[in-house]
């Protein structure tokens, strides 16, 4: 028997020692409502706005290290994840725990092709969009309203129901990435094509005009399957938190979902890569690099797709990325955009301000330029994250339902405002 560890605190206020039980590095919040000053005491609670310091759930899913720059999935190096699995056997992975068998990958992503069609309804209720819509507001409407469409749509506790939901939601989120852009340049929706692959039949989706099959370059088609394997999950970040907590009111999957996807369409979260592809246009020349650092240095601006608050070292998915960026312009020749972001990196690595504040390069330095070398408009690049993170989601919101341990979410708030006032009549006020 192990001895248990103990956090002794004393309150000043009363003189009084506790003991608080210390059990995987953390201490039970509810623990420091015993810390009371009187019978009448809610007890002492903590104070935790974004919640910076506070786990919200035992999870089995994503390891992050931001000081080593390590990310595993389910216990597996992204590194080998991104070298040599495909999309759907991460999502598999994410979802059910372990890596498929041969059988279970084949039939997994058979049902998968099974279920990327849409109900014409859903087609008709993007139509009425207007034809300049942000395709991010399009994807969260429309995967909202796919719960409409299932009569077994909150029947969140039905083992059977529930493998439907999570084999519809990974299938149809290419379908409605790939019609919202479709929507934005006035062309008609291509239906998906079940001989692909999720990422050849997503391409297809998004770029066949006339021919009678698209083939994707494999480069693209591993690139851009690289890039979702990189955006899966990325344990309780703002939108994951967002599913968790609209799924802890037990509401169907397609809610959930689509609450991480409005989380996800903040600048703060989805749309970081979009500000560094403008960063790139406005130094527009590689001669300017220097300049921008100084004004960087300066405070006069950031320098965008640099710093992480969990990763203080290399982001292990930038490295991967950068890879796959040299993949895609070897298909599609090089932007000048790259040019300038390979010497804006090279100088910020062997800055003293950027060493000494732990900066570099994130996820989102590179991923922009790789959806813009693909043809994609900046409007995109968040639906493309949703898409990627929707196997993310889904695992976490599978996760959060079977643990007893999880309750309904409700924080608490330390009320500062006025108390007993008086109503008073329109006339008089
Ligand atoms: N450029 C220049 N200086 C920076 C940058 C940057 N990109 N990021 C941080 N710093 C500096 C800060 O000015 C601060 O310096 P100081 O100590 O002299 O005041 C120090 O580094 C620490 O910065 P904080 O803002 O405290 O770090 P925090 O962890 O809160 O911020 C964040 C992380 C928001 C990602 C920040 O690094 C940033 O704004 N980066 C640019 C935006 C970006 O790329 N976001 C995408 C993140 S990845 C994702 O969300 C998927």
């Amino acid at each position: 028997m192990t001895e248990q560890d103990f956090l002794t605190v004393t309150d000043s206020r009363t003189g009084q020692d506790y003991k608080i039980p210390i059990s995987d590095g953390t201490i039970r919040s509810t623990d420091l409502r015993k810390i009371r000053v009187s019978e009448k005491d809610h007890g002492l609670t903590s104070y935790d706005p974004g919640l910076f310091n506070t786990a919200v759930a035992r999870s089995q899913i994503t390891y992050l290290d931001g000081e080593a720059g390590v990310l595993e999935y389910r216990g597996y190096p992204i590194e080998q994840l991104a070298a040599s699995a495909s999309y759907l056997e991460v999502a598999y992975l994410l979802i059910y725990g372990h890596l498929p068998s041969e059988p279970e990958l084949a039939s997994w992503s058979e049902d998968i092709s099974m279920h990327t069609f849409v109900h014409e309804n859903i087609k008709n209720f993007m139509q009425g969009f207007r034809y300049d819509a942000h395709p991010m507001g399009m994807l969260l409407a429309s995967v909202g309203a796919l719960s409409t469409f299932y009569s077994d749509a909150n029947s969140w506790d039905d083992p059977e129901s529930i493998q439907l939901h999570v084999r519809r939601l990974i299938a149809k989120m290419p379908t409605l990435a790939a019609f919202a852009h479709r929507h934005n340049l006035g062309q008609p929706y291509v239906y998906p094509d079940n001989e692909l692959s999720y990422t050849a039949n997503f391409l297809s989706m998004l770029f066949k005009m006339s021919e009678r099959h698209y083939t994707p370059d494999p480069r693209i088609e591993r690139a851009l399957e690289v890039l979702f394997i990189l955006h899966a999950d990325h344990e309780q970040n703002c939108s994951t938190t967002a599913v968790r907590v609209v799924g802890s009111s037990h509401a169907d999957p397609y809610s959930c979902v689509a609450a991480g996807i409005a989380a996800l369409y903040g600048p703060l979260h989805g749309g970081a890569n979009e500000a560094v592809l403008k960063m790139l246009v406005k130094i527009g020349d590689i001669s300017n690099v220097p300049d921008f650092i100084d004004g960087v240095k300066n405070g006069k601006q950031r320098l965008m797709g640099f710093g992480h608050r969990i990763y203080k070292s290399y982001d292990p998915r930038a490295r991967l990325i950068k890879q796959a960026a040299d993949d895609v312009f070897e298909v599609k020749g090089t932007s000048p955009l790259l040019r300038i972001a390979l010497e804006l990196e090279k100088r910020a690595l062997e800055d003293e301000y950027f060493v000494s504040r732990k900066l570099y390069p994130n996820v989102d330095f590179y991923s922009g330029l790789i959806y813009q070398a693909l043809g994609l408009p900046q409007e995109m690049f968040p639906v493309l994250f949703a898409m990627a993170r929707t196997s993310g989601w889904v695992a976490q919101w599978l996760e959060m339902i079977r643990d007893p341990e999880q309750k309904i979410a409700r924080p608490l708030q330390v009320y500062t405002g006025d108390r007993g006032l008086e109503y008073k009549p329109l006339s008089s006020r």
